[in-house]
C-alpha cells in the first residue's frame, strides 16, 4: 500500500452519471487486477474506495458513478487538481486460477476492476468470454474496449436497449460459454445468482462499506466459510466456496 498525492490528468463523462478519472502518481503497489484505491476528499472524514480500472508505471484510471456527495465533488474536479490516494489496497483477482478459458460476468461498474484482469488473461494466451449486464444502454461502459482487446463480449440490459433483455445470468444461459474458471464483479444479487448458477470454480469481488480501507478498523468484516474476513484486506475477492450469501 502507498499513500501519495495524485494529479488529475483527465476526468471525462463516459456514461450516465459515470466518469473516468485518470491520475498521475505512483502505481508500484498495484500488483493485481481487482485491487482498489481509497480516495480522500476534502471535508469528508472517510475515504471513498474505487477499483483501479487500469494502470501503467506512473498513472492509473478509476471509473466511478456519482451516487452521493463525495463522488459528486470528484465529478467537478479538473485536470491539474490533486487528490490524496491510498493505492494498492486489497488482494485482487487470481488470474493463475484460470487454466485455458475464463468467463467474466460483470454488472454495471463491476466492469471496471475486471478490465485489467481480461487483459492479463488474454496476454497469457487464455480465452476470455465477458458477459456484461447494465440496466440500460446509457449505463454501458468499456464495451468497445473489451472487444478491442480481443475478448468475446456478450451483453444484457434490463430494458433490452443493448444486447439481450434480462439478467447477466440469462445471457450466460443463452451463450453457454466454455470455461474452466469464472470471475464475477457487480451488484451482490447478480454475483450471488452467478455463483449459485454456475458449476465449477470461480471467485467474486465483494463490496462493503469501508472505514479505514486497509485492515485496521474491522468495519468491513463479512462472514465466510473460513470465519470472519475483512473485505478490504482479506478481499475484496473471495473464492466462490468461501462466500456466504
Ligand atoms: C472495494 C470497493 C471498490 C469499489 N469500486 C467502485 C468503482 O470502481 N466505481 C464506483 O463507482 N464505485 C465503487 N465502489 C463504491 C464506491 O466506494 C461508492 O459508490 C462511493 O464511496 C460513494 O461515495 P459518495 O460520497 O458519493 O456516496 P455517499 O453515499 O455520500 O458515501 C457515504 C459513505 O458511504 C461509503 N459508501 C457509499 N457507498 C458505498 C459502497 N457501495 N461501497 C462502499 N462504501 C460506500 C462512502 O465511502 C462514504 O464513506 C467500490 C466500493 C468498494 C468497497
Ligand atoms: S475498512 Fe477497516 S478493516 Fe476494512
Amino acid at each position: 500500500m502507498e499513500k501519495a498525492l495524485y494529479t488529475i490528468l483527465s476526468n471525462e463523462l463516459i456514461a450516465d452519471k459515470t466518469f473516468r478519472m485518470r491520475l498521475a502518481g505512483p502505481t508500484g503497489s498495484l500488483k493485481r487486477a481487482g485491487q482498489f484505491v481509497d480516495v480522500a476528499i476534502d471535508g469528508f472524514y472517510l475515504r471513498r474506495p474505487l477499483a483501479a480500472q487500469e494502470w501503467d508505471s506512473d498513472s492509473l484510471a478509476v471509473i466511478y458513478k456519482v451516487v452521493g456527495e463525495g463522488t459528486a465533488i470528484m465529478s467537478e474536479m479538473a485536470p491539474g487538481q490533486s487528490l490524496e490516494l491510498l493505492c494498492g489496497l486489497g488482494n485482487g483477482f487470481d488470474a493463475d486460477a484460470c487454466r485455458k478459458s475464463a468467463l467474466i460476468a460483470c454488472g454495471g461498474l463491476g466492469a471496471s476492476p475486471v478490465f485489467s484482469l481480461a487483459k492479463e488473461l488474454l496476454e497469457a494466451g487464455k480465452k476470455v468470454c465477458v458477459v456484461m449486464g447494465f440496466n440500460t444502454a446509457a449505463d454501458a461502459v468499456l464495451v468497445d474496449e473489451f472487444k478491442a482487446m480481443g475478448a468475446d463480449v456478450h451483453l444484457a440490459t434490463m430494458d433490452g436497449s443493448l444486447g439481450i433483455k434480462g439478467f447477466v445470468t440469462d445471457a450466460i444461459k443463452a451463450v453457454q460459454p466454455e470455461f474452466d474458471y469464472f470471475y464475477t464483479c457487480g451488484p451482490a444479487p447478480m454475483m450471488k445468482a452467478v455463483c449459485q448458477s454456475l458449476e465449477g470454480p470461480g471467485e467474486a469481488s465483494l463490496e462493503e462499506r469501508m472505514g479505514c480501507g486497509c485492515g485496521i478498523c474491522y468495519g468491513c468484516t463479512c462472514h465466510t466459510a473460513s470465519g470472519p474476513k475483512r473485505v478490504c484486506a482479506d478481499g475484496p475477492v473471495f473464492k466462490k466456496e468461501d462466500i456466504i450469501w
